[in-house]
């Protein structure tokens, strides 16, 4: 079974509690895009993990991939590992020798090429932008070349200039290029991660032959899409369910389900358009019941009403077969609560959003109110648990995306879900 799981809005659906649970019935658990601007918070047995690269399976000691498409920091990816070995928890990770590495001047490029933008982006300083761009101009440090020390100082010649003319022309130190002390804590750190190495694709085809199953993980969420999001507020990469066959080396027809993990309201972290954003009590609210602050950054998300627009063009992106919605809880106590089943856009009112960042942005909600419940939910453990007005909620955001709702989710702890038949 190969089952996709990707974000259905702008990242921090909680995929990484939504992965946790469903890893329990795989054998592998992929990551296929993005770096450690993702952040997952997984909490078992009421202690709270933050990972932002390592798989969220890991917890249940699953086989752990990271594949070619993500950008992947060696120091921080190390670390994920130290922090959970003293936990006791050993990591089974393979890692594909293509996967591109984010070298420090990534980083240093991403932070000044943001600090001289007249209009931010808010990127997490990651160095994800800088180090795909290196990836499609083939000039990327690759995790095969960090366990061969020739070959990193070899590839940093050909491309060192470069870099260091970038860096210089933006007013930055050039030697971070080549004479940093991280090249030689990259180079220890690759030496470290040698083990690991392993051929992605191959060794996700061969286990779905012999029927095993595949959870891939995605991170951030659709509208954050380098091709199909809010350009330029997005990501550097495909978020979209489609970008886990290409990154994984899987073939399409090998997929059995995509799941969507959608918040019960919006979230968005750094710039860009967001519709239904709330900046007053109810924004404020969202964010203080919902913790809506960023796993990576430690930024406030903006918080705001659900888009059903936006829900419904991530449905056509990934062509999800089932969807997990998340933190019903934190609307609990508000009333009305407002859904978002429209765009009016100068004379027209739109069903679907529009594809241009610039009239999106221009998208004014049309809203239709829910009634709200006052009653706890999170001790709920059967859908019929939950107050009518509560299941009335779930049900009309199910119709106006039209995908079943498989799972609610009540809470941050793995008891806190509902499955729904
Ligand atoms: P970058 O990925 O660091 O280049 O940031 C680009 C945009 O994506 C910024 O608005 C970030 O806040 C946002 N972003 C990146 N990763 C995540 C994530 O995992 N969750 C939510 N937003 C993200
Ligand atoms: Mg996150």
């Amino acid at each position: 079974m190969f089952t996709i799981l990707t974000g259905a809005q702008f990242g921090d659906e909680g995929k990484g509690k939504v992965v946790d649970l469903l890893a329990e019935k795989y054998h592998i658990i992929a990551r296929f895009q993005g770096g450690d601007n993702a952040g997952h918070t997984v909490v078992v047995g009421g202690k709270t993990y933050k990972l932002h690269l390592i798989p969220s399976g890991v917890l249940l000691g699953k086989r752990l991939l990271i594949g070619p498409g993500v950008v992947l920091n060696p120091r921080v990816l190390m670390n994920e590992i130290e922090t959970l070995r003293q936990e006791g928890i050993e990591v089974n990770l393979g890692i594909d020798p293509k996967t591109t590495i984010i070298m420090p001047y990534h980083i240093e490029l991403d932070s000044l090429r943001e600090a001289g933008r007249k209009e931010k982006i808010g990127t997490t300083k990651r160095g994800i932008g800088y180090a795909y761009i290196d990836k499609f101009s083939r000039e990327e440090v690759q995790m095969g070349d960090l366990a061969d020390p020739a070959l990193l100082d070899a590839k940093l010649d050909e491309i060192g200039p470069a870099k260091e003319k970038a860096i210089s022309d933006m007013g930055g130190d050039p030697s971070i290029v080549r004479n940093s002390p991280a090249i030689a804590e990259y180079l220890e750190i690759g030496k470290r991660l040698k083990q690991h190495l392993a051929d992605v694709s191959k060794e996700i085809n061969m286990a779905l032959d012999i029927d095993k199953s595949v959870l891939a993980e995605g991170a951030q969420g659709a509208f954050l899409d380098v091709i199909h999001g809010t350009q330029k507020f997005v990501t550097s990469s495909f978020t979209t369910a489609g970008s886990a066959c290409a990154n994984l080396g899987v073939g399409p027809v090998r997929v059995d389900n995509v799941v969507g993990v959608v918040k019960a309201y919006m979230t968005r972290v750094g710039e860009g358009p967001m519709p239904t954003e709330q900046l007053g009590d109810i924004g404020e609210r969202l964010r203080e019941n919902g913790h809506e602050f960023g796993t990576t950054t430690g930024r406030p998300r903006r918080c705001g009403w659900f888009d059903a627009l936006i829900g419904r063009k991530s449905v056509y992106l990934n062509g999800y077969t089932e969807l997990a919605l998340t933190k019903l809880d934190v609307l609990t106590g508000i009333d009305p609560i407002k859904i978002c089943v429209g765009y009016r856009l100068d004379d027209d009112v739109l069903d679907y959003p529009p594809e241009g960042t610039e009239e999106f942005a221009r998208c004014v909600p049309v809203y239709e109110d829910a009634p709200g419940w006052t009653e706890e939910i999170s001790g709920a453990r059967k859908y019929t648990d939950l107050p009518l007005k509560a299941r009335s909620y779930v049900e009309r955001l199910e119709g106006l995306l039209d995908v079943s709702i498989s799972a609610v989710s009540i809470g941050p702890g793995r008891e806190e879900t509902i499955y729904l038949d």
